[in-house]
């Protein structure tokens, strides 16, 4: 592999937000570490990309619950082998998106998370979670955002035509993919390149600037 494809570009922190003095309740300096609250879908790669990133230092925060949607998702796998604990909420047993969100806010509150994480959520989240931890829900999303918006993000760019591409992990608002943006990496879209191969190197990106988007977006900066 060239340099140019191992080295995506990583951009500098933007704009650090929702820092210490925005959440008093969360204090930084004494024992108690920023707690985590999860969502995932899917595979849980960047879930545990989060939970290695803690486990070496590189990020001073805990995971406090993974919160799951998809009884056969594997990341429970994942949060079983890493000591995590897990709660599913399958959104097929509820009438309505908000009541879901209703559901989620209550386990994150029971478990005492400070900021929510979105890490391969596939559903839309409402006013009911969002408002619920003001400027402290972050999400990850396979483009460079504002490009390529919603769902199959991955495929739209591929299709495009775009010889670059990347990951965004940006604030969450109501509006789907539009909250402001903490960090982004580029990846290079290689003429040789399948989906999956695309897919693969934009996983390596997430994993890395996850765990450092976080860590600046809740005033802590990368170690
Ligand atoms: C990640 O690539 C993430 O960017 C994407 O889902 C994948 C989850 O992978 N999220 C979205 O598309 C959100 N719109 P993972 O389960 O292995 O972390």
């Amino acid at each position: 592999m060239t340099t140019w494809e191992q080295d995506a570009l990583i951009s500098p922190p933007i704009r650090p937000m929702g820092g210490p003095s925005e959440h008093p309740t969360v204090n930084q300096t004494a024992t108690r570490r920023v707690r985590l609250g999860i969502m995932a879908s899917g595979s849980g790669s960047n879930f545990e990309a989060i939970v290695q990133a803690i486990h070496s230092g590189q990020l001073n925060a805990e995971v406090a619950v993974l919160i799951y949607n998809n009884p056969t998702a594997t990341v429970i796998e994942r949060a079983t082998r890493l000591g995590i604990p897990a709660i599913c909420l399958d959104h097929r047993q509820f009438a309505t998106r908000e009541l879901l969100d209703q559901a989620i806010v209550g386990v994150l509150v029971s478990y005492q998370a400070d900021w929510v994480v979105m890490a391969g959520w596939m559903r839309i989240v409402t006013p009911v979670l969002i408002n619920a931890f003001p400027n402290r829900v972050l999400n990850i999303h396979p483009s460079l955002l504002p490009s390529f918006k919603g769902s199959r993000a991955i495929e739209q760019a591929f299709q495009s035509g775009v010889k670059i591409t990347g990951c965004t992990v940006h604030h969450v608002v109501t509006e789907v993919d539009s909250g402001d943006i903490v960090m982004q990496a580029a990846v290079p879209v290689l003429d040789s390149d399948t989906l999956e191969t695309l897919q693969a190197r934009l996983q390596i990106q997430e994993h890395k600037i996850y765990p450092a988007a976080i860590a600046i977006a809740v005033g802590l900066g990368i170690l």
